[in-house]
């Protein structure tokens, strides 16, 4: 049992579940706070990969052979499993793709490429991941539609009356992240989709730090696509979501070609399998996937609230250590307010890069550096933070660990 009766978390059972949290470094005990970049693995989703490949590997849809049979049940149920995870209708709304990154990428050429042209207007905001707003630049550039930024505040949140000015008639596409991987501000995504749609504009949700650690209902949303990734969820790396309405879906030319999204070929033409294999060519992520819907159903028993709960409680206290420095600079919305379980900061005699480093003396983990967010870094006035990210796992006193290794590398910096 890895929940408390109070509905904390029984954090200390669940770093059980976690063969890697057991590693050390000189005798060290290792501190990962590098979770909004990837999460660890529990031992049941690592069995769920075994388990495939040393009793039902095959490739799905094609053999009519008792292991390609089950590995094509299993394959499907995982896309039943991920749709109800996120609330979407069924498997049809539900295409397993790479990453996030292959997420957006699948939107922006198969659908932006079609849709977009000169006059047009995609939406963005200034916290965007590359991942999106260098898609969609790329694809503007392309078709002659122009992208506009929704601004950010100076206390990390979405400037909402320049949202309204922004999203217009000319908007046809608004793409914004669910919850920042820099700021760790939640976005307003439900109301941002109620402005893009009275303008009969789509919604493109980045929830690559949303999924992961909190309950997330696309149709509460209503987003017309929604993209996150296995790897921050506790599951492997090599699959991520793209959720999108199935009528959307249907009227969208497929992204790539060959393999399982085609149902009849001539020399000719072809035609497209039905959803959501239209989108998954070749022979698909079948370990990944599957391994997925085990790492969902994993952190849907721990429950998606008490890790939400956790990881702003985390992140709160974060706040408050580092707070207790002057030389310390912490970015994103105020101290208090509910956020994702990640914190940006730099300390003022250090370079991210080098604390990073220094920090890794001490087996901290953290990430320094742009947090493929570029352009909001710019913004902010640096080149790079140092960013502490939480999950599940992570304790308080990991945190204090990262405050006094925090505390050496000051002063050996002077
Ligand atoms: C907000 C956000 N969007 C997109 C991505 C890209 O995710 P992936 O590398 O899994 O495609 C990330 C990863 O850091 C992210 O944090």
């Amino acid at each position: 049992m890895t929940v408390r009766e109070s509905g904390d978390l029984d954090v200390s059972a669940i770093r059980t579940d976690f063969p890697v949290l057991e590693r050390e470094f000189d005798g060290t005990p290792l501190v990962y706070l590098d979770n909004a970049a990837t999460t660890q693995t529990p031992q049941r989703v690592i069995d769920a990969i075994s388990e495939y490949y040393e009793h039902y590997n095959a490739n799905v849809h094609r053999g009519l052979h008792h292991l390609s049979q089950e590995a094509s049940v299993a394959y499907e149920a995982a896309h039943d499993r991920m749709a109800e995870f996120v609330g979407a209708s069924g498997r049809e709304e539900l295409v397993f793709t790479g990453n996030t990154t292959e997420s957006e990428n699948l939107v922006a050429y198969a659908w932006g490429l079609n849709e977009l042209g000169p006059g047009d207007e995609v939406v963005l905001t200034e916290m965007e991941h590359h991942a999106s707003l260098v898609t969609w630049q790329q694809i503007a550039k392309r078709t002659g539609a122009t992208v506009r930024y929704i601004r950010v505040t100076d206390d990390g949140h979405l400037d909402i009356d320049h949202a309204k000015e922004l999203i217009g008639p000319e908007t046809a596409m608004v793409s914004v992240v669910h919850v920042s991987n820099t700021l760790g501000t939640i976005n307003p995504v439900a109301d941002l989709a109620e402005m893009a749609h009275a303008e009969d504009a789509l919604i493109f949700v980045d929830g690559a730090q949303a999924v992961p650690n909190r309950p997330v209902d696309v149709a509460a949303i209503d987003a017309d696509f929604y993209a996150f990734s296995g790897h921050k969820m506790a599951g492997p790396t090599g699959i991520g979501c793209l959720y999108g309405k199935q009528a959307i879906l249907e009227d969208m030319e497929p992204f790539n070609y060959g393999g399982d999204m085609i149902t009849k070929v001539t020399f000719d033409d072809a035609t497209w399998n039905e959803l959501p294999w239209k989108f998954e060519a070749g022979t698909p992520k079948i370990a990944q996937g599957i391994a997925l819907a085990e790492a969902a159903d994993y952190l849907e028993e721990i429950g998606m609230d008490r890790i939400a709960r956790h990881e702003n409680e985390l992140a709160q206290y974060a706040i408050d250590r580092l707070g207790e420095f002057d030389d310390i600079e912490i970015y994103g919305p105020p101290a208090g307010e509910e956020r994702g379980g990640l914190v940006s900061f730099n300390l003022e005699s250090v370079h991210a890069h080098d604390l990073s480093s220094i920090l890794n003396d001490y087996a901290v983990a953290i990430r320094a550096g742009d947090h493929c967010t570029q352009p909001l870094h710019d913004k902010l006035g640096v080149a790079a933070t140092a960013r502490a990210s939480f999950y599940l796992y992570n304790t308080r006193e990991e945190i204090d660990v990262l405050i006094e290794a925090i505390d050496d590398a000051r002063e050996l910096f002077g």
